[in-house]
């Protein structure tokens, strides 16, 4: 297996196009077929919540199997994956780097395409969905959080935030976006732009950004990556307390014991295969369990 992924591509600019949705959709199928443009597209388009779900899986995979390159350079990046994310539920994805927990959170996000096998987002199945379902699907019930934070340069932090519910003509819940933006710290910023802005109040705002519209599945790739411990723990209690009172679902890749003990559940990966679950984690049963698998 190769060493590592490719590094993010930092300044991605994207103009945002007019705020009629329809345009807005066509122009997300029209950007090039770049994961980062894509997905700083599509969390343009997020739109109003759907109504919470309860017992049933949010996301799930079957066999996952995603083989990138050929001969050679062929990489197994996920192997055979069988995996539910529970409605509600806040399940951390642990692993060393390279095993496959970005490219598991792509392909469950209609992000990227599975080699073999299947995902869904609820009852959708992404491997045969059009362009135009994925879009929705985007739009209405995922929310996605890049370690590179994908703002918009040129809008406030406050403009960023309720970007995608503008672009969908949707009123944001004014009380909930008080709650968002006064929880990950940023009420004194929201008139900054991100250049502004230090990196992890950059993040503070795609975290605000991808949960603003509460919709109904959160992937964060490792969220709190680049932000100071104290910054990290207040944006993971809130996670923590939109799962737990308000039914969020959230799937977050994180290398951090300490991250990963705000979850419900937590699932270890090595090279392309889930090698362990852990149930009500804390850090010190997420060190064990790390230091079990040799992570
Ligand atoms: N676009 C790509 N092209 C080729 N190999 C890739 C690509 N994306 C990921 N990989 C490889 O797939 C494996 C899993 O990568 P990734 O899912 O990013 O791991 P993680 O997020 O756990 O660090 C790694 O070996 C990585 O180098
Ligand atoms: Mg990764």
């Amino acid at each position: 297996m190769a060493a590592c992924a490719p590094p993010p591509r930092a300044g991605v600019r994207i103009t945002p196009p007019s705020d009629d949705v329809a345009t807005a959709i066509s122009y997300v199928s029209s950007v090039p077929n770049d994961l980062e443009v894509k997905a700083t597209a599509m969390t343009l388009l997020l739109d109003h919540p759907t109504a919470p779900a309860t017992t049933r899986s949010a996301a799930r995979a079957r066999g996952a199997r995603k083989v990138y390159g050929s001969g050679d350079t062929e990489v197994v990046a996920l192997d055979n994956v069988d995996v539910d994310f529970a409605a509600g539920e806040f399940t951390a994805i642990m692993g060393p780097s390279g095993s496959g927990k970005s490219t598991l959170m792509h392909c469950l996000a209609g992000l990227d395409q599975l080699t073999a096998g299947s995902a869904f987002v609820g009852d959708v199945d992404i491997a045969t969905a059009n362009e135009k379902e994925l879009t929705l699907l985007r739009r209405d019930r995922l929310g996605f959080v890049f370690q590179a934070f994908n703002l918009v340069p040129t809008l406030s932090a406050i403009e960023n935030i309720t970007l995608p519910m503008d672009l969908a003509g949707s009123k944001p819940d004014r009380a909930w976006l008080d709650e968002v933006v006064t929880t990950v710290g940023l009420a004194e910023r929201l008139a900054h732009r991100p250049g502004e802005l230090s990196g992890g109040q950059q993040q503070r705002v795609a975290v605000a950004r991808a949960l603003a519209s509460r919709p109904e599945i959160v992937f964060a790739d490792e969220p709190t990556g680049n932000l100071d411990s104290t910054t990290g723990a207040e944006i993971l209690a809130f996670m923590r307390h939109a799962v737990r009172q308000l039914d969020q679902t959230i799937v977050m890749v994180t290398h951090d014991p300490v991250a990963a003990s705000y979850a419900d559940r937590v699932v270890f990966l090595a090279d392309g295969s889930i090698t362990d679950h852990l149930t009500d984690p804390t850090p010190d049963t997420v060190l064990d369990h790390m230091r079990r698998l040799g992570n």
